[in-house]
Order: structure tokens, then sequence, then C-alpha cells
């Protein structure tokens, strides 16, 4: 992988990364396309990171496809596509980690304690290996941007974030590689998620400026499909993460859901513009 870019980084051509787990769909495939239309060659990874699943979570059962997300790749005009073994990533006597600390403490954080050292770690992994111009992510994942953003600034990598926007089915659920362990029945309920972020949308929309009241309206909502159990609902400042007390004119809010439906966990999230 190193020769590979310093070889294309050598021709003076600008790489573009799109770090996945694969099992690609929609959502990945739009951060494809920004690459394509900005950087001169896309690569894509694919790694299902081990160190960001807890002991307890689905690495095991996570799904993949190799052969399939090939040829979306290839059907997509991918350059290359880097797809490493664990072992080569975590040799047995590995000790780094990147532990980015305030912003990994909170929300996803207290459920899934490791989770963003263990994404930070990998993504660091892929910048040293590949070292894109470019890297591409989506806003379904809010708070891993937000960690990605700070580690960059933090350790000076020399490359640019892209965020690209949530992509949905056409019904408002936010595509995702988890979404085939939904059951039928589940996969109505899960609408719910996307249901409460456009109540919330619409509440400040009407004029309620009170977090703890948009956040109690979607909770409701959220518990209104038997087969939910929440995990968080939370509106914080887009900027930093911080919970506000009240949603000031002029700033961008996020409001985010974390919610099981049945087994399988979803996150959600949607911005608040208030003006
Ligand atoms: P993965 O879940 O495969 O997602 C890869 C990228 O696709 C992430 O940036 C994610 O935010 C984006 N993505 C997923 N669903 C999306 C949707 N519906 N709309 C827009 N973008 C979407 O996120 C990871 O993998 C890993 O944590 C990774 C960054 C690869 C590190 O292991």
């Amino acid at each position: 992988m190193h020769r590979l870019s310093t070889r294309i980084k050598i021709g003076g051509k600008k790489i573009g990364l799109v770090p996945t787990m694969g099992f690609l769909h929609y959502g990945h495939l739009s951060l494809i396309k920004k690459s394509k239309q900005q950087a001169d060659v896309t690569i894509v990874s694919i790694f299902v990171n081990p160190t960001q699943f807890s002991p307890t979570e689905d690495l095991d059962k996570y799904p993949r496809d190799l052969d399939r997300d090939k040829k979306l790749l290839s059907a997509n005009g991918v350059d290359y596509l880097f797809y490493p073994d664990a072992s080569e990533i975590y040799s047995h006597n590995y000790q780094t980690f990147v532990d980015v600390t305030n912003i990994s403490s909170t929300l996803e954080g207290k459920f899934r304690p490791a989770h963003f050292k263990g994404v930070a770690t990998i993504v660091s992994i892929l910048f040293n290996s590949i070292s894109p111009d470019y890297v591409y992510f989506g806003q379904k994942d809010a708070q891993q941007v937000a960690v990605i953003k700070q580690m960059v600034k933090d350790l000076k990598y020399n490359l640019k974030i892209i965020v690209c926007p949530i992509i949905r089915e056409t019904d408002g659920l936010a595509m995702s590689s988890r979404n085939v362990y939904l059951s039928d029945n589940e996969r109505k309920d899960a609408l719910v998620l996307s249901r409460s972020l456009k109540l919330a949308e619409k509440l400040v929309k009407e004029g309620e400026r009170i977090p703890d009241i948009i956040i109690s309206q979607m909770i409701n909502e959220i518990n209104s499909v038997d087969s939910s159990k929440i995990d968080y609902v939370e509106i914080v400042d887009a900027e930093n993460f911080l919970v506000p007390d009240n949603l000031i004119e002029g700033k961008r809010y996020l409001a985010l859901i974390a919610c099981r439906i049945g087994n399988t966990r979803l996150i959600d999230n949607t911005f608040l513009k208030v003006s």
C-alpha cells in the first residue's frame, strides 16, 4: 500500500480514501461518488475492525460479502480496494492505540466504551498506510466524524475530511449494513427513529427551544413501538457535542438517537437549525 500510494503521489495525483467495513450500500456508494468527483484516484478500504467491537457485540456475525462488494466497487469506478487481513493490521504483539479522550466519552462512548478508541486507531493506521489527500465519512455516524476531525487536528494529519449527508431508504430509514438483521416487522418498527427525528425538526420549526421538551416527545414517539429500547436520545451543539440548556438562534444542533429494535442496535441523527 505504501509503494502504491507513493507511486500515485509522485505522479502528482490526489488520493481519495473511503474507509468502510464492507457489505456496501448506497450510503457507502455516495462517499465513493464524491471521491470520484474530487480526487484523481479513489481507494476504498474494507476491514471489519475487531478493536471497535466489544466482546459482546456483533463482530463475528457482522455481514460480509466481499465478492458482491468487489463487483459494486468495479461498477462504480473505484481504482483500488484495500482489504487487509486482521493479522496484518494487528500483529500478535500489537500495542499502540489512539484515544481521542473527551469527545469519545459521551453518547456512543457511554454505551460502547472502547469503540472510538478502536475507530481512531484503525483510521489512523489507514491514514498512515495510504496517505490520502481527501477522506470521506458519512454524517450517519456523526460522533465518529467529530472524533476523527479532532484526531486529524490533534495529530496534524495532512489531509482533508469530507463529510457526506445521510442516505436514506425512500421511507426514511437510514441505510446501514446492520439493517439486514431486521425482520419484516422490525423493519417497519425501525422507521420510528427517522420519524422521531422529523418530530424534533418540526418542534424546532414551530418555535420550541427547550431541548428537554423536544427530547421527551422524541422518547414518547420511540417508546410507542414495542420492539424499541432506547440507549440515548440527545440534543447537542453540532460544533462541540456539548449539551445546551436552550437552543439559540443562528446555531446548529444535532438530535441523535441510539436505539435497539429487537436485537439490532441502530443509530440516526439530524441537524436542527434554529433560525
Ligand atoms: P461503515 O459502517 O462501513 O461505514 C463506512 C462509512 O460509510 C462511514 O463513514 C459511515 O458514516 C458511512 N455511512 C454508513 N451509512 C451511511 C448512510 N446511510 N449515509 C451516508 N453515509 C453512510 O463507519 C465505519 O464503517 C467504520 O467505523 C470505519 C470508519 C470504516 C472504521 O472502521
